[in-house]
């Protein structure tokens, strides 16, 4: 039963991957929120382990996350994949702080957003997004852009 159990989860993980982008069997696009067609949960996760690395390694950006231990940057990856999952429809309660208060005075600047974005534009490459999705997906970042940016 286990085993059972084991296999079914894991089957589920690895059809999220390829369906990242794509729509669920029977839903319609207007139905659909964007959790439910970035691919769920799992999907989620994949982009924001491609992502934050690439954000904390770039010679600009890594200040951000220099000196700072494994589990304080496994903690605040986690609640990104959380923001993003809550925001994107998911059935998930959100338990960080609002992204005005997570950011203020780390006087983040246009340019290091600019650099932050051609990361994301990179990770949104490799998964290969449906041209909507990756619209949405960059919409929703940029909505944000207005409470994390300080400098110009
Ligand atoms: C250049 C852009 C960005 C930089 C440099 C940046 C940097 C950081 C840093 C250093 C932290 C840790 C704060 C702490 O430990 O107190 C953080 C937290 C966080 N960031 Fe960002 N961030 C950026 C953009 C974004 C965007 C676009 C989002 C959302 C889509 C986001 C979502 C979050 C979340 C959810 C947290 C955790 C909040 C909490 O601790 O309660 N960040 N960010």
């Amino acid at each position: 039963m286990n085993k059972t159990i084991r296999q079914l989860a894991l089957g589920m993980a690895i059809a999220a991957a390829p369906m990242f982008g794509s729509l669920h069997a029977g839903q319609s696009q207007s139905e659909a929120s964007l959790y439910q067609r970035l691919g769920g949960y799992d999907a989620i996760v994949a982009v924001v382990n491609d992502l934050f690395p690439r954000l904390a390694e770039d010679e600009q950006l890594g200040r951000f996350w220099a000196h700072r231990g494994s589990d304080g940057i496994a903690r605040e990856k986690q609640l990104l994949i959380d923001f993003i999952t809550n925001q994107a429809g998911g059935t998930l309660y959100y338990r960080g702080r609002d992204m005005k208060v997570s950011h203020i005075e780390m006087r983040i600047s246009e340019s290091d957003w600019q650099i932050m974005m051609q990361h994301l534009d990179a990770t949104l490459d490799k998964f290969k997004l449906a041209d909507r999705e990756r619209n949405d997906v960059i919409a929703f970042i940029e909505s944000t852009k207005a409470d994390i940016v300080e400098l110009p």
